[in-house]
């Protein structure tokens, strides 16, 4: 298992750079130059992208302040499943910013894992409803359509920027629908991250049978104030199940590991 290592200098805050290519269509080309410049730095490593990096290519980096982010605890979750059988899945795309960190790591240190990622790529339907009338915290994005301003087109193309368009299988479409299509797969890593009430239930219980034992769900959202139907779901679902939920301190994630 990797260690969280901790930058030796804190960084400063990057210079706000994605609004130069926001809107003008040169970002795959942003993605290409930055992937290249870290090439000619001799950075290899996930664990090694600098913020200016996230930044240009609109992923959430492990460091992001010389201290473990959310990612950085993710991808040692991700570590954990190198020898359990089953392919990996994030549930909540958006615009790729965790999926292009956690495919990355999982073609290096397991080549032969399948990825799926699933996305309505139109944001949110009515079930956000739900969140509306329960009491968190607001968020700009919790409305239907919030999340919406993404394409399966600019994730593909995202993908394909990184050299990892062959390792990721992207399934478009409300789960309820996108799930079917799996139904015979086992998977040894799920990262949720899908805010809602109704899309956690549908995950957990899509997911959790099909889960080998050793595999490892994470719950993006378990302590989000903005979305407290995630972590409802969630409970839940465990409260007749071997597992419980173990919390870990802010910025780590929510998780359990299949019995
Ligand atoms: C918080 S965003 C994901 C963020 C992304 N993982 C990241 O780190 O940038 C949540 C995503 O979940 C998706 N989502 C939520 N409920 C869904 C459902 N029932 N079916 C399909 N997509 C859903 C939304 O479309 C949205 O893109």
């Amino acid at each position: 298992m990797i260690s969280l290592k901790p930058d030796s200098a804190p960084q400063m805050n990057p210079p706000k750079v994605r609004y130069i290519y926001r809107k003008s269509g040169l970002a795959p080309f942003f993605w290409r130059a930055g992937r290249l410049i870290l090439r000619c730095l001799g950075v290899q490593d996930v664990h090694d992208w600098p913020c200016w990096f996230g930044e240009l290519c609109g992923i959430d980096v492990p460091f992001p302040s010389g201290q473990p982010g959310r990612m950085a605890h993710i991808l040692e979750k991700l570590r954990r499943v190198g020898n359990v059988p089953g392919a990996a899945a994030e549930c909540g795309v958006y615009q790729g910013a965790s999926l292009i960190p956690i495919a990355y790591q999982a073609k290096k240190i397991m080549p032969s894992k399948r990825i799926y990622a699933f996305d309505s790529f139109a944001g949110f339907d009515d079930s956000v409803m739900s969140a509306i009338d329960q009491s968190g915290e607001k968020s700009s994005r919790k409305s239907i359509g919030g999340f919406g301003n993404t394409s399966i087109a600019l994730v593909r193309s995202k993908l394909r920027a990184f050299g990892l368009e062959k390792d990721v299988q992207v399934i478009p479409g409300f789960f309820e629908e996108s799930l079917r299509h799996l139904p015979s797969e086992r998977f040894a890593f799920v990262f949720l991250d899908c805010d809602l009430y109704e899309s956690y239930q549908i995950c957990l219980e899509f997911f959790y049978p099909r889960m080998n034992p050793g595999a490892v769900m994470v719950f993006d959202e378990y302590d989000d104030p903005a979305w407290p139907g995630a972590r409802k779901a969630v409970d839940e679902f465990f409260l007749d199940k071997a597992e419980k939920p173990i919390v870990p301190k802010f910025p780590d994630r929510a998780y359990i590991v299949k019995v």
